[in-house]
């Protein structure tokens, strides 16, 4: 995904068009909650790895004309369940309802879709929360709690 990016990307940018959508996973997003169905470790961060390079891509490239897009799905009914070994989950998304979801969001110019999610404003929350984070703690003091050892 890297690499095809990095490659699309350089036969794009002379022409001044071109998209590109890569696929993550809702999953992506999944570090702070308990789910039971798999171990996930390897795959949510890799996932997660998709949506931060997607978004820089996106914004690196956003003077040259190229739509970029990380697509994060929930449950898709797909094969994917059964060639992974994991339980099949109770509800899934048809594959032609992601990629409607995806292509609408491209011509809307969204960077970050989330086919089933009702109000994206949650995706603006999460940015701000990020740049919350990046703000507060980016500084040359220790925090208070850190200013003494424990016990
Ligand atoms: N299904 C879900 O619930 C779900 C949810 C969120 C995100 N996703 C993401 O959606 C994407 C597509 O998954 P899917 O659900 O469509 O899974 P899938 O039904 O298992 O299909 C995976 C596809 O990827 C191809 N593939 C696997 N390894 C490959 C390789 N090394 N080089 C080229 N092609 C390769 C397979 O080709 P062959 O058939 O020839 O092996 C197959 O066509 C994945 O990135 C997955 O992480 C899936």
């Amino acid at each position: 995904m890297t690499h095809l990016t990095g490659a699309a990307v350089r036969a794009m940018v002379p022409n001044h068009r071109g998209a590109i959508i890569n696929v993550a996973s809702l999953l992506a997003f999944s570090e702070s909650a308990v789910l039971s169905r798999f171990n996930r470790a390897t795959y949510a961060g890799c996932k997660a790895f998709i949506v931060t390079f997607t978004q820089l891509v996106a914004q690196e490239v956003h003077d040259h004309g190229i739509r970029v897009q990380v697509c994060c799905p929930g449950a898709v009914e797909t094969e994917f369940h059964d060639v992974a070994g994991v339980p099949n989950p109770p509800a899934a998304m048809s594959p032609e309802a992601v990629v409607t979801a995806s292509l609408r969001a491209l011509d809307a110019g969204e960077v970050v879709c989330v086919p089933g999610l009702e109000d994206p404003s949650v995706i603006d929350r999460y940015h701000q929360a990020q740049r919350e984070m990046l703000r507060q703690g980016n500084r040359p003091e220790l925090a208070e709690r850190y200013r003494v050892a424990a016990g």
